[in-house]
C-alpha cells in the first residue's frame, strides 16, 4: 500500500513559542514512520518553520489558503508564487471553513487551485456536506458538485491535486464520519477522478473532521483513504505524533 499522507491543519492557532515546540516534538518523534507528513501553518509564521524544516524531508510545509489571482492590487492576498518562496509543498484550498465565514464558491476553489499548480504546489481541494445538507440526502450531489469545478478548470493537472472529504458537521465537533460513511463517499470521489483522469491512481483523497489518536487506525484502513487533515489534534505534537503512528502501521501491515 502506499505511504499514507497526514497533513496537519494549524488553522489560526499557534505563536512563535507554541509553534518552535510543537514542530520540534512533531519531529523528534517522526523517526522511522512509515508516512508522508505535512503541517499547514498561519501565513505569517511561514518562514519560522521553513527554518526549522529545512535540513530534513519527513515533514513538509503547507499553507491554507492562496489567492486566485497572480499579482496586483488585491490588498491582503497572498499569491502562490509568495508561497513558493517559502518552499511550500501544500496549499488547502476550499476549506469549509473559507466557504462558510469568506463566501468562497466552487469556482473560486478551482481557480485557487489552478494558481497554486502553476506555481508547483500541490493544493489539498476540500469537500464536504453540511449536516442539513446530508440530512435531505444530497452528500454525493454536494461534494461531487464541488470537485466537479475543479476537474473542468484544471483539466488533466487534477492527477496533481490531493483531495480532501470533510464533512462540515464533523470539523471540530467531535462527531465523526463512521468509516464506512466516510469510505462510502471516498469511493464516490474515486470513481469521478477515475472518470477524468487515467492517473487517478496518483491522488490522494484524505479524510477530515476530527480524526484523532482513537479512530484513525479503522478510518485509515478504509481502501479509498488514503490520509488524514488534522486539526485540533495536529496541535499537540503527541496526538498528531499517533495519527502517524496509525498511518504508519497500514503501511506496514499491507
Ligand atoms: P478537526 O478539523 O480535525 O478539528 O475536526 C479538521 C479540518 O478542519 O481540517
Amino acid at each position: 500500500m502506499k505511504k499514507k499522507l497526514i497533513v496537519g491543519n494549524w488553522k489560526m492557532n499557534g505563536s512563535l513559542a507554541a509553534n518552535q515546540a510543537l514542530v520540534r516534538g512533531v519531529l523528534d518523534g517522526l523517526e522511522g514512520l512509515q508516512v508522508n507528513a505535512a503541517v499547514c501553518a498561519p501565513n505569517v509564521y511561514l518562514s519560522q518553520i521553513q527554518a526549522m524544516l529545512h535540513d530534513q524531508r519527513a515533514l513538509d510545509l503547507g499553507a491554507q489558503d492562496v489567492s486566485m489571482h497572480e499579482q496586483g492590487a488585491y490588498t491582503g492576498e497572498i499569491s502562490a508564487d509568495m508561497l513558493r518562496e517559502f518552499g511550500i509543498r501544500y496549499v488547502v484550498v476550499g476549506h469549509s471553513e473559507r466557504r462558510q465565514y469568506h463566501g468562497e464558491q466552487d469556482l473560486h476553489v478551482a481557480l485557487k487551485a489552478q494558481c497554486a499548480l502553476q506555481a508547483g504546489i500541490t493544493p489539498i481541494v476540500c469537500v464536504g456536506e453540511t449536516l442539513t445538507e446530508r440530512r435531505a440526502g444530497g452528500t454525493e450531489e454536494v461534494v461531487k458538485r464541488q470537485l466537479a469545478a475543479v476537474i473542468q478548470t484544471n483539466g488533466h493537472c487534477i492527477s496533481e491535486v490531493v483531495v480532501a472529504y470533510e464533512p462540515v458537521w464533523a470539523i471540530g465537533t467531535g462527531l465523526t464520519a463512521t468509516p464506512e460513511e466516510a469510505q462510502q463517499v471516498h469511493s464516490v470521489l474515486r470513481h469521478q477522478l477515475n472518470a477524468a483522469t487515467a492517473q487517478a491512481a496518483r491522488i490522494s483523497i484524505l479524510y477530515g473532521g476530527s480524526m484523532n489518536a482513537t479512530n484513525a487506525l479503522t478510518l485509515l484502513n478504509q481502501p479509498d483513504i488514503d490520509g488524514g487533515l488534522i486539526g485540533g489534534a495536529a496541535l499537540k505534537a503527541s496526538d498528531f505524533l499517533a495519527i502517524m503512528a496509525a498511518a504508519s502501521q497500514c503501511a506496514t501491515a499491507s
